[in-house]
């Protein structure tokens, strides 16, 4: 912790919503196990050993607005520990209700926003807080592309060889690039900076590859917040810094890699009294647990075999993985999909430590051409180790050339991402080569950001003298050079 405590200045209103939230969570050391209160003073990140911070949070069925008897009552308290099928089956029916709601902004917003909202329509999971303290664009609510070679459909020939690509029956691809701001990190920094309002900090900061920047700064612009964002120089597609430049966000661009940036942004917060907002903050990670909990809901409760996504920070493994853990134990599925994280080869500490089998925690000197996950001493290690001991999971590495591969059979087919999304489909291919992934098995990919938030690598660039003059003679020339009909 650091010498300067941080400026807090919650209102009445704000304080007793925390009072109550504080009697539902704590944080529990990952490494040491060791229990902290969930709100303090001085926002808390790691452990007095050092080790990330998870939320325990007590589970309660919202009886409000389901008025039940006594007895009811009792058996709906469910807890983590504690499957029930009965409570799976409330909880099913409560999700569904709250989806069914129109997804456009409403007149009245504090009534029902929170429910249009693929975060906070699962708040009791997430983080149970008045409604009316949520800043939300709202996000979520994206699509679950059916794109394997059955259960594509006869009408989309072009998704079709996606699942081709990867020689699978049963592919599906969510597409979180269809965020507000264009990648997965909405789910968390929703949460982030809803913490920030509560605790009334009076700044938020991040350290990023682009993407968390991005949506940090649309996030604490929407609070009317400062937003300070770390970023690697010359390290960060152009869409990505656009957005954190045109969103006000105070830019702060360190001669070094991510990891240089992220060592710093924490003790830059910690001395400054400025709030951080990495996936380091447990809190992110709880926002990010939707993705998991919104697929499943998608595929009606019917958890797939694989759930395969790429891994940098290791952030969403960790929260996906903690949010089938927790739709398992609360009886929202049967069984829980086995985690396939992809690192590019060249980025690749977690691979290293896998095939060790963690026996070791590996730290590399990161270069890929998929900036995203050009990170070489990843912050969530120890939540995602456990994650993928826990479901009996795999990591796996690609090539550069793959990736690029594999982004432009996405692309092509017209769904689109970018780099980083695509080591989801490089490493299903791979997978599916080395036996690991049977042909058979049902396989949800996750595309983690928007095409247009680097729209240099890997895609073909038009050049100056390409241009053709005003003529139709010279239109027909030109197309029937390059098409044949
Ligand atoms: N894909 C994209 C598009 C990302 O932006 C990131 C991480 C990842 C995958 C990896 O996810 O870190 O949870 O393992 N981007 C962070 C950022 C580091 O700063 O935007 P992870």
């Amino acid at each position: 912790m650091g010498e300067t405590s941080i400026d807090l200045q919650p209102d009445r209103a704000k304080s007793s919503a925390l009072k109550q939230l504080a009697t539902v969570i704590e944080l529990r050391c990952v490494e040491c196990a060791s229990l902290y209160p969930g709100i303090s003073d001085q926002p808390r990140y790691r452990c007095d050993c050092g080790g990330v911070l998870d939320v325990d949070t007590t589970i309660h069925y919202p009886m409000k607005q389901e008025p039940a008897s006594q007895k009811e009552i009792e058996t709906l308290k469910t807890s983590e520990g504690d499957v029930n099928i009965f409570a799976g089956t409330r909880w099913r029916q409560l999700f569904k209700q709250r989806a069914s709601q129109s997804i456009a902004w409403p007149v009245n917003a504090d009534e029902h926003l929170p429910n249009s909202s693929g975060v906070w329509r699962y708040r009791e999971l997430i983080l149970p807080i008045p409604e009316h303290f949520i800043v939300s664009r709202p996000e979520g609510n994206t699509g679950l592309y059916p794109v394997g070679r059955e259960n594509c459909g006869n009408h989309r020939p072009g998704h079709r060889r996606i699942g081709q690509y990867a020689e699978l029956d049963y592919l599906f691809l969510k597409h979180e690039g269809e965020n507000p701001t264009g990648s997965f990190k909405d789910r968390g920094l929703t949460v982030g900076v809803t913490m920030a309002n509560l605790l009334g900090a009076r700044a938020v900061a991040c350290a990023s590859t682009g993407n968390t920047s991005a949506s940090l700064a649309s996030y604490a612009a929407q609070l009317g917040l400062p937003g300070i964002v770390f970023l690697p120089a010359t390290n960060v597609a152009a869409g990505k810094l656009a957005q954190s430049l045109a969103y006000g966000a105070t830019t702060v661009q360190i001669e070094g890699d991510f990891d240089d940036a992220m060592r710093l942004v924490e003790q830059v917060c910690n001395d400054l009294g400025i709030y951080l907002l990495n996936s380091l903050n447990p809190f992110r990670i709880e926002g990010q647990k939707a993705i998991g909990f919104e697929l499943l809901q998608q595929l009606e409760w019917k958890a797939p075999d694989w759930l395969v996504l790429p891994a940098g920070n290791l952030g969403n493994t960790s929260a996906i993985g903690k949010a089938f853990r927790q739709a398992h134990r609360l009886g929202l599925i049967a069984h829980v999909p086995r985690i396939a994280s992809i690192q590019a080869s060249g980025a690749n500490p977690f691979f290293r430590s896998y095939m060790s089998g963690f026996s070791h925690r590996e730290h590399v000197q990161a270069q890929t051409i998929a900036t995203a996950i050009k990170i070489g001493d990843p912050v969530s290690y120890s939540r995602a180790r456990l994650v993928i001991e826990e479901t009996n999971g795999i990591v796996e590495e690609v090539t550069d050339e793959e990736i690029l591969a594999a982004k432009t059979v996405i692309d092509r087919s017209g769904i689109g991402c970018e780099p980083a999304s695509a080591a989801t489909l490089a490493g299903i291919r791979k997978l599916v080569k080395r036996g690991v992934i049977k042909r058979e098995e049902q396989v949800v990919g996750i595309l983690t950001g928007n095409l247009l938030k680097d729209s240099q690598t890997g895609i073909p660039q038009l050049k100056r003298g390409d241009a053709i003059t005003a003529s139709f003679e010279a239109v027909r020339r030109s197309l029937t050079s390059k098409l044949s009909f």
